[in-house]
């Protein structure tokens, strides 16, 4: 048995034991205080749409107020992580002052119950079962348990991922090549990019590939902000008897969608990008009467409880704690709207970018493609030195923080990546510079 699952256990059994002591109060009011009440934000007429309701400076505004940003810069990299509301901050800093000060106290007798309810929080969250779930420190971590755990693979078989793909996720499956004996393959999404020859790219490797046997698919990538039809891709997989793992560190809460929409049976999903959970919370999902398919932690005893799956060791206790907090204050501003505010941020440059000059805009017109991410670079300047040189321009030149990625099989680009609480400012900004960087 997973010791984490044991030491769960034995804390649980622990906490049923023991009798509370009358002056131990405060592990037990802390408990209670898992959610505390939101501050509430203006009122929206019934019947406003989440595209109407984005272009509501006022209501914006106050979203933006429960933040903390800075004026040092625009910081236009908010896809990094997701920065922590103040009322979610706020829970965060108290549950580590409580759990500090209670210490072993807390974590063995009342940790144990608080973890399941911010598990099951998050399972509510993301349309899926609790027992289908297993909060990890990150996408990361759930990814790699997923991608190197899968273990149905066969000497021979073939793994595909694609550019796009998370620098660290195609370092796991190309290491399958040793781990399982399979064939690694990787494909390039087309440019410009659309619908329907994105889906083809992945059924031409699917036809081209006849051991293909499983498929790394990244629900909106970190390079161009891309959203993949993985629905479609995953049907079209099944019945092909391929099996896909979707990273959607990027998906969950900023697209309105749940785990279910995406057809797939693995999933890692990160907590600390756009739910605004504080940093370290992910969570790895696997469909119920899938969990056979990935192996044990390291060694771990097989079980049938997901958890077995996932051995962090101790945790950053207070920040699941804050979980519950950032999830209701995400519900409360609904992921719908969300999604409609950023993608108004979003076109906002990109639409004003594709009128210049020397300005390559990598980010498709299909609002079905759209999330908060997308990036550009100067016409012809594919280098990663160019992109870094573009970055510090910026940042030299015009105040704007916009970070450079490549890994794109058409080069290197800067991404552009705004916040729920950035305002249309900020965007145009951008656009100014991209004028003046444009000119030369
Ligand atoms: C597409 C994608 N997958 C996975 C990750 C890993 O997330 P984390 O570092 O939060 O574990 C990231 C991080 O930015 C990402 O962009």
């Amino acid at each position: 048995m997973n010791p984490q699952r044991r030491a769960l256990l034995r804390a649980g059994s622990l906490a049923a034991a023991l009798p509370l002591a009358a002056g131990a109060g405060s592990a037990a009011a802390a408990s209670a205080a898992l959610a505390p009440p939101l501050p509430p934000l203006p009122a929206v007429p019934a019947g406003t749409t989440p595209e109407v309701l984005a272009s509501n400076q006022a209501y914006w505004q106050a979203v933006a107020a429960q933040y903390d940003t800075t004026d040092a810069i625009v910081q236009l990299d908010n896809a990094y992580w997701g920065a922590m509301a103040r009322p979610v901050l706020r829970h965060y800093e108290q549950q580590l002052a409580m759990v500090n000060r209670d210490n072993a106290w807390y974590a063995r007798m009342r940790f144990p119950a608080d973890f399941e309810a911010a598990r099951a929080a998050a399972a509510r969250a993301l349309g899926v079962a609790s027992d289908e779930i297993v909060l990890t420190r990150g996408a990361t971590e759930a990814l790699q348990v997923l991608i190197a755990g899968y273990n149905r693979l066969r000497p021979g078989d073939t793994v595909l991922y694609a550019d796009i793909d998370y620098d660290n996720m195609i370092t796991v499956t190309r290491w399958l090549q040793q781990r399982r004996g399979v064939q690694v393959v990787s494909i390039a999404m087309p440019e410009p990019f659309a619908h329907d020859n994105v889906v083809a790219a992945y059924v031409a490797a699917m036809e081209s590939q006849p051991t293909l046997k499983l498929m790394l698919l990244t629900h909106v990538n970190h390079r161009n902000g891309m959203v993949l039809p993985v629905a479609e891709i995953s049907r079209l997989a099944r019945a092909r008897g391929i099996d896909v793992i979707v990273d959607t560190a990027h998906g969950f809460g900023q697209l309105d969608m749940t785990i279910p929409d995406l057809q797939a049976d693995f999933a890692g999903i990160n907590l600390h990008k756009w739910i605004g959970a504080p940093v370290g919370v992910g969570a790895a999902y696997v469909k119920r009467g899938r969990l056979a398919d990935i192996d044990p932690y390291l060694g771990e005893k097989a079980g049938d409880d997901i958890r077995t799956r996932v051995h962090t060791g101790t945790v950053n206790f207070a920040a699941y704690l804050s979980l519950p907090t950032a999830l209701d204050l995400h519900a409360q501003i609904g992921v719908a709207n969300k999604q409609a505010r950023l993608r108004l941020l979003r076109n906002r440059w990109v639409e004003a970018a594709r009128g210049i000059d020397g300005i390559e805009v990598l980010a498709s017109g299909d609002p079905r493609l759209t999330s908060a991410i997308a990036s550009f670079r100067l016409r012809g300047k594919t280098s990663v030195a160019d992109s870094y040189a573009l970055s510090k321009k910026l940042v030299q030149q015009h105040g704007i923080f916009a970070v450079p990625r490549d890994g794109l099989a058409s080069g290197a680009c800067v991404r552009v990546t705004p916040g729920i609480f950035t305002p249309e400012s900020h965007m145009d900004r951008l656009v100014d510079a991209l004028r003046k960087v444009a000119r030369g």
